[in-house]
């Protein structure tokens, strides 16, 4: 049982010795730890409702707490908080049973759901760009979170493969192969910025590509070939990144938008049948009551256009209804640019009136903010252009290794490469991942990369840092009865023992930098603690208690910093 339920249990057993029933105890992580591990809010509301006075009621409800053998202390404070202390008995039992467990105490889902996410989804007819990075990044460490307690996950790779520049590219591809038989697809950019110069320069060209568009509508087998041809090169391109990156992506979680194409008349059809949408002036729409537009009227969701081409709605309606019929969804969650919420109310709204999405699934759109540059505009290449994906971590590598040079000169080679390939990318991915995700935030490599802060640098030297003094300490007892007694080991153990309730929060909120912020946490505390508590100069039991909670700490570390994605080094 996690240390939130325990908790809360004890609560709600003393707010009824104390004679409240049916009020909510509000229990939370104490904000200053000088006070207490955690602490009650829930009286002051409580004594409101009967009219009675806060502290006096507060002071019932510590009596009654006064008994539990899980806490130290529960005090009255200020209007009627009660800060409580943890036991160092119960805290002490609570590190041996995670140092035992193979998960630290995490346990899994009581009741596991199947969660479709969507993430990543880049267009391929462009190459990705930083403004992928968002959507990649915190999916995966979604997915992962979900993953470690049990759900199954479904990743989905919803990636534009489909609409009118295809026929372009599809075109371009055969004029470049015509002149060399060998070609390769090396920059996905400059092939597209060829294609539209072809595009709007040579009228012949232009009339092909439209020709190939409606061939590709029709299902014609030799361009339909050549389309996957390039969206096979395309994906390479897409899968190099997500193994640099590392993240989880696999070709078969590919499911774009050329899925769903033969869904798309039927979807319109349906909707039309059962009078949700109308023929607006041969546009087919869908009103939507729960959304104005301007002029106060309910917003139309398009899902044809009047020459009966389809758009992004008509696929993402499809779409929905594959991942609850087909998929057998209980949530599904789209990781997407902030930019596209209104998109998706709209199709959350309208697929559960047309009964795809029912009641008991879940829709969630998690969006997110833009990576900003420096000057604060959209983080941008000096000559103004959108900054390819692949440069961005090459820079990311570069700089980690003149980093790692610098620190220790003395490392092999091939020692250095992989130290500064883990530091690179963790520090791209977790000044991200560290942010709440629904703000904007500034791209900045000297605050990334520095070995001070909320930094991926800090948290993985702080790894090492364990790693090495577990390696000096020779022979000890993992499994001994754990003795705390200073008031930074029971600190440190408190926190320590939080890490499945924070999981649990981000696993619910779908907010990585809560469990960013939490590893900061143990880290921080770890390093005081060690001022605090000589480990290897101890003796006896304060010696192996010190050691278990080192450990514990390296553990805890080293599987949170992996649900975001980011390695851990036993040297750098
Ligand atoms: N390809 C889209 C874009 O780059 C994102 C797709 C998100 N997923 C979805 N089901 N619409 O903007």
């Amino acid at each position: 049982m996690n240390l939130s339920h325990i908790l809360n249990r004890e609560a709600e057993q003393a707010f009824a010795a104390a004679g409240i029933e049916g009020a909510p105890v509000v229990l939370q992580p104490a904000k200053n730890p000088e006070f207490g591990d955690f602490q009650i809010n829930g009286v002051m509301g409580a004594a409101k409702q009967r009219k009675q006075n806060p502290r006096e009621l507060a002071q019932k409800v510590a009596d009654a707490l006064a008994g539990s053998s899980v806490l130290a202390s529960a005090e009255v404070a200020g209007p009627g908080f009660i800060n409580l202390r943890l036991s160092p008995q119960f805290l002490a039992d609570q590190v041996h049973g995670a140092l035992q467990s193979s998960r630290l105490n995490v346990a899994q889902a009581a009741a596991p759901q199947t969660v479709v996410i969507d993430y990543s989804s880049p267009n391929l007819a462009k190459e990705m760009h930083v403004g992928h990075l968002r959507s990649s990044i915190i999916g995966d460490s979604i997915a992962r979170v979900l993953r470690h307690l049990g759900h199954t996950v479904i990743a989905q790779n919803h990636v534009g493969d489909w609409g009118t520049q295809f026929g372009m590219l599809v075109a371009y591809l055969v004029e470049q192969q015509a002149q060399n038989e060998h070609f390769e697809l090396a920059d996905l950019e400059q092939f597209y910025r060829n294609a539209k110069v072809r595009f709007d320069e040579d009228p012949a060209f232009a009339d092909t590509a439209r020709e190939y568009v409606v061939k590709l509508q029709g299902g014609d087998e030799a361009v339909l070939a050549l389309w996957r041809q390039f969206v096979a090169m395309s994906l390479k391109h897409a899968q190099n990144v997500y193994d640099r990156l590392g993240v989880l992506l696999k070709p078969e979680d590919v499911a774009g938008e050329s899925k769903y194409n033969n869904d798309l008349q039927p979807v319109v059809d349906e909707l039309l049948a059962s009078g949700l949408a109308v023929d607006d002036g041969g546009t087919k729409v869908v009103f939507l009551d729960e959304f104005k537009n301007k002029d106060g009227d309910p917003a139309a969701f398009i899902i044809q256009k009047q020459g009966g081409g389809f758009l992004y709605a008509t696929t993402d309606l499809a779409c929905v209804r594959y991942r609850v019929r087909q998929l057998k969804a209980d949530r599904i969650i789209y990781v997407v640019d902030t930019r596209q919420s209104l998109h998706f109310a709209q199709l959350f709204a309208a697929s559960r009136k047309a009964g795809w999405l029912p009641e008991n699934v879940q829709a969630e759109f998690i969006g997110f903010g833009t990576m900003m540059g420096k000057d604060g505009k959209p983080f941008k290449t000096r000559s103004g252009d959108t900054v390819k994906l692949v440069e961005l971590l090459d820079e990311a590598v570069e700089r980690a290794t003149a980093l790692v040079q610098e620190k220790n000169p003395e490392l092999d080679g091939q020692t250095a490469a992989r130290i500064a390939r883990a530091v690179g990318i963790g520090a791209v991915k977790y000044a991200d991942l560290s942010k709440n995700r629904t703000s904007d935030y500034i791209f900045d490599w000297d605050n990334m990369l520095s070995f001070e802060g909320n930094t991926a640098p800090y948290l993985q030297y702080a790894y090492t840092r364990v790693q090495s003094v577990l390696k000096k300490a020779g022979q000890w007892d993992a499994a001994a009865q754990p003795v705390l007694t200073e008031p930074l080991e029971c600190q440190l153990a408190a926190e320590l023992l939080k890490f499945e309730d924070v999981l649990q929060t981000v696993a619910d909120s779908a907010y990585p930098h809560y469990l960013a912020a939490y590893l900061y946490q143990v880290a921080s505390l770890f390093s005081r603690f060690y001022e605090a508590c000589p480990i290897l100069k101890a003796e006896g039991s304060a010696r192996n208690t010190r050691l278990q909670l080192a450990a514990l700490t390296g553990q805890t570390l080293q599987t949170g910093l992996g649900l975001l994605g980011i390695d851990t080094l036993e040297v750098m």
